[in-house]
């Protein structure tokens, strides 16, 4: 079977700063991968690789076989990798609705021309409409992003990487920041939308990660540390030592 992602050997270092040093990771199609490790680790930095923000230094990297490590990054959106960002990134005056079909307009790139215009948008229409009842959004669609509460940002945040339909779901923090029960929430709105995709999942909250994870990945000083089911990574004693025993004396 091809992976559904491969990464092979690759660095990035900023300004002479080697920030990943040799990262090799497969994923296969339809797992729920989480990538852990500490802050400052990398692991950002390694989605921007994937998502075509940035080049490696090094290395290269594979989407359902075919080499995308020079595709930029609107390319790899219409390949079929979607994302969201850890900061928030939602226009705060828009309604729900308006920042998920601005989301699908902006990944078709869609210039409406005169003659296009009513055709393109009942496509357009639809698929923000599909996408707000996957996430639990519908009734929420005529209310300013702003007067969201932040959770429900959040999930708006999700559903806006899911236009287009992405084969491979990358999320980046999905719920930092906000309380336990929006947590669950979203954790649930998680599995649900990723059913028949690839998720990678970036995510310091060790209930969600155990939770959603069928197997884990650790960055720990720029390259992976462990890898494995989330069984094996809570009794790997390197990831303790490296990671999870600091999150225990820190919660
Ligand atoms: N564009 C950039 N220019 C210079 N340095 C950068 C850039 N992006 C990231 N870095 C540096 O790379 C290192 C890793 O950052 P990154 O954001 O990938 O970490 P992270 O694992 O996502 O951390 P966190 O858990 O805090 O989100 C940091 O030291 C960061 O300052
Ligand atoms: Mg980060």
């Amino acid at each position: 079977m091809t992976a559904q992602l491969r990464i092979e050997g690759v660095y990035k270092d900023f300004g002479g700063l080697e920030i990943l040093m040799g990262v090799d990771l497969q994923i296969e199609p339809g797992e729920r991968h989480a990538i852990i490790g500490p802050n400052g680790a990398g692991k950002t930095t390694l989605i921007n690789l994937i998502t075509g923000k940035y080049t490696p230094s090094r290395g290269r990297i594979w989407f359902g076989g075919m080499e995308i490590t020079s595709v930029p990054a609107h390319g790899r959106v219409r390949l079929g990798i979607g994302r969201s960002f850890q900061i928030i990134n939602l226009f705060p005056e828009m309604t729900v609705f308006e920042n998920m079909r601005n989301a699908i307009l902006s990944k078709e790139g869609i210039r409406l021309s005169v003659r296009r215009a009513l055709k393109g948008l009942r496509g357009v229409t639809s698929e923000t409409e599909r996408v707000l009842a996957l996430i639990g959004l519908e009734s929420f669609r005529n209310v300013p992003a702003a007067e969201l509460a932040y959770g429900k940002q959040r999930t708006l945040e999700i559903g806006l990487a899911l236009g287009l339909d992405p084969q491979l779901l990358i999320l980046d923090e999905p719920t930092a920041g906000i309380s336990s029960a929006e947590t669950r929430e979203i954790a649930g709105v998680i599995r649900r939308v990723t059913e028949r995709k690839t998720l990678i999942l970036i995510e310091h909250d060790m209930d969600v990660v155990f939770a959603l994870a069928d197997r884990i990945s650790v960055l720990h000083h720029g390259r992976i540390l462990a890898q494995g089911s989330p069984a094996e990574i809570r009794e790997n004693p390197e990831v303790k030592e490296a990671y999870l025993g600091h999150l225990e004396a820190v919660g």
